[in-house]
């Protein structure tokens, strides 16, 4: 039996898991709330691995605490792992294995949601319309049809973003360190070209030392007045402090974050009754043109149960000693 303690588990992952493991008589997972920390970590005794998600730090203290309890096996039950100290992993022989893809259109497909409330205005019709105010002032929006899409990383999730917005009649173009031939209908330019020219901008590159604080100062000086900015990716691929300038200094029409620096913090947690500390989310979400959300683009149906299914097998096929090399993330 293979024993699997999961951590930061939600009612939608223990639903999804629990569904997937009637399949599997040689799996066992245990569930608990309470993140992976250097407390939370001694629960994991008499494990054979640990499921973490994308909000988990796993810093080295943890990763030699989990060590210490004979963990072989890290299930990260995300795609990202900027999150996990690659290295002290390494030097600890433990292996870190990922769901690389689980639905790129879950996540584009958010994208274009929030690309398309915050436009519309749809966040502050809701609560208008609600409090009987069917007054139109301030919901005015721009169409989509015929205006510049630009996507900054054209991977799995990118490639699904462009070919939505090619779907409502945009002009896509795309910068990538590493362009795609599978996108005939892009046109692939520098990143300075497409700040210029986009008026819709979805961010779709992975979190690293070359694309920390992408969108800062400098780059959003070189967008257009009134574009529209999208980040489903992650928080620190834009400096937030430049972002809240550029707001003040009315650059943008509209700002979606699925994904925001410090959410750390806050994501997947009710904090309904809290003062919030911290205020870059509050001031973020002062702003009328701003709608933020809580890291949910890749909570659908489809989606979970492809992180259940492939979090599972990668469980299996490592301790059987045939793991799926495409997953492991510490090779
Ligand atoms: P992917 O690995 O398929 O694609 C990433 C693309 O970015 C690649 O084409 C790569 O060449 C490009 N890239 C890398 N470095 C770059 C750079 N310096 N400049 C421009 N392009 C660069 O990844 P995928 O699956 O499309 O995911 C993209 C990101 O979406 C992930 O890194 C993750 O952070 C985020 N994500 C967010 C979710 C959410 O719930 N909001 C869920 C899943 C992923």
């Amino acid at each position: 039996m293979i024993k699997i303690m999961v951590f930061g588990a939600k009612s939608y992952d223990i639903e999804s898991f629990d569904l997937k493991l009637q399949n599997y008589s040689d799996v066992q997972m245990n569930y608990i709330e309470s993140e992976l920390d250097q407390y939370t970590a001694y629960l994991a005794k008499g494990y054979d691995a640990v499921c973490v998600f994308v909000n988990c730090n796993l810093n080295r203290e943890i990763i030699e605490i989990l060590k210490k309890l004979e963990i072989k096996l890290i299930l990260l039950r995300c795609a990202g792992f900027n999150n996990v100290d690659i290295r002290a992993c390494q030097e600890n022989d433990i292996t870190v294995m990922r769901v690389p893809s689980y639905s790129p259109e879950a996540v584009a497909e958010m994208a274009m949601s929030l690309a398309l409330s915050v436009n519309r205005r749809i966040h502050k019709a809701y609560i208008k319309v609600r409090e009987n105010n069917f007054s139109l002032v301030s919901l005015t929006g721009v169409n989509f049809y015929k205006k510049v899409a630009g996507i900054i990383g054209t991977g799995k999730i990118g490639q699904a973003m462009a070919r939505i917005c090619q779907g409502f009649g945009m002009e896509v173009i795309a910068f990538d360190k590493y362009p795609s031939n599978s996108l005939p209908f892009v046109k692939y330019v520098t990143l300075e070209e497409l700040l210029k020219q986009s008026d819709l901008i979805s961010l779709h590159c992975p979190l690293n030392d070359e694309t920390y604080h992408l969108i800062n100062e400098k780059t959003i000086s070189i967008m257009k007045d009134g574009v529209i900015l999208v980040n489903t990716s992650r928080g620190g691929l834009i400096k937030t402090e430049d972002l809240i300038k550029g707001i003040r200094d009315k650059k943008f029409f509209g700002v979606a974050l699925d994904v925001y620096e410090e959410e750390g913090d806050y994501v997947f947690e009710n904090l309904e009754d809290d003062i919030l500390e911290h205020s870059t989310a509050a001031r973020l979400l002062s702003f009328p043109n701003v709608i933020v959300t809580s890291h949910q683009g890749f909570l659908t149906k489809e989606a979970l149960e492809a992180i259940s299914l492939t979090t599972i097998e990668n469980a299996i096929s490592f301790f059987n000693n045939k793991p799926i090399i495409e997953n492991i993330v510490n090779q």
